[in-house]
């Protein structure tokens, strides 16, 4: 199978068994993100401005289907699996004011990015994919709906990272343990339901480990990383777990196999890094 395929088929369980835990989730009163928190809608803009919005937003939505960003996507996630209800979520990767800490400093990069390389960056790791080209439609579509959802912000770069005003918050650890073994029966009690027992994923949730997820060079492959996000996050409709089981459950989820982050895998050739975007006479 190659990789296209490999991507279309979003949900990798036998039938039977998507049904049963669909049947399962449905009964335990499950919510798609979508129906949570319809709050801060506002007018798209006017013209052609207003198309690109929504484009950008169509693609955060549905990054591994669109057929514009498909083809850099090696996973089965969408930007909106960790970036909840498309970015509109107040803290789960939320995209609020996020444009007003940019250009930032980036530690890791050792060097100054754009909101823009910070959207393309994230096509490697976390969609486990390749780097779209600077000024390509789908990027300058995901960059556009993520300035327009930071309208009314202030400008202040941030020069420590490459984060804005309304990013997860961090949560306290200090003096936890990570325990693998009761972050196993956690997720069987409030996670499998959607995501599966073998956290490849269901119609309710997006694989969490495996061939199909983040790879080991995402954020949330880190435990404290991802302990903060399923603290305001996870479980989807009920995000109430405490810090310790946030990080039992993390630490569990972590200690599956994900692919590995090679960053020559995942840049495009250098002639496809940047293009030109404008008209030629
Ligand atoms: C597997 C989860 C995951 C996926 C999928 C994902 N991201 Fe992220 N992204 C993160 C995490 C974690 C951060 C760190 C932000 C935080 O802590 O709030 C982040 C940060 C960002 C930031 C910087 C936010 C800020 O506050 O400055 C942008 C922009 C971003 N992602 C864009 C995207 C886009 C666009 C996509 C889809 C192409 C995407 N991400 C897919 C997990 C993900
Ligand atoms: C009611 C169903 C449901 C439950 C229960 C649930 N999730 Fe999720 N989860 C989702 C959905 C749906 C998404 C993607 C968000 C979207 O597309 O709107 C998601 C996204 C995620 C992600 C980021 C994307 C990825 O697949 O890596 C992680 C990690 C995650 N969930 C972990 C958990 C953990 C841990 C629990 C239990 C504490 C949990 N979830 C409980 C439905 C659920």
């Amino acid at each position: 199978m190659n990789r296209q395929q490999t991507l279309h088929k979003r949900y990798a369980l036998p039938r039977a068994l998507v049904v049963a835990i669909v049947v399962t989730a449905s009964l335990a009163g499950s919510t798609r993100a979508e129906e949570l928190e319809p709050s801060n809608a506002k007018p798209y803009p006017p013209g052609e401005l207003g198309k690109v919005v929504r484009l950008g937003e169509e693609i955060v939505a549905n990054t591994a289907q669109h057929p514009l960003s498909r083809k850099y996507v090696g996973n089965s996630l969408n930007c909106t699996s960790c970036h909840l209800n498309s970015g509109r979520h107040a803290r789960a990767g939320s995209f609020l004011g996020t444009a007003s800490a940019y250009p930032a400093w980036s530690p890791r990069e050792e060097r100054v990015i754009t909101l823009e390389d910070r959207v393309l960056n994230c096509f490697m790791r976390s969609q486990n994919g390749v780097r779209p080209p600077n000024g390509s439609r789908v990027s300058v579509a995901i960059t556009t709906y993520i300035t327009w959802l930071s309208e009314g912000s202030s400008i202040k770069m941030n020069g420590q990272k490459p984060l804005g005003p309304n990013h997860t918050p961090t949560l306290d650890l200090d003096g936890l343990k990570p325990n693998v073994e009761r972050g196993e029966k956690l997720y069987a009690n409030r996670c499998a339901d959607c995501h599966g027992a073998g956290g490849v994923g269901t119609e309710e949730g997006p694989p969490v480990w495996g061939d199909m997820s983040y790879n080991d060079g995402a954020g949330l492959s880190r435990n404290p990383k991802l302990a903060s996000w399923l603290k305001v996050a996870m479980p989807l409709d009920d995000a109430t777990l405490t810090a310790q089981e946030a990080l039992d459950i993390a630490a569990f989820i972590n200690s599956h196999k994900r692919p590995k982050f090679v960053l020559s895998e995942h840049l495009p050739k250098n002639d496809q890094l940047g293009e030109y975007n404008g008209k030629r006479e």
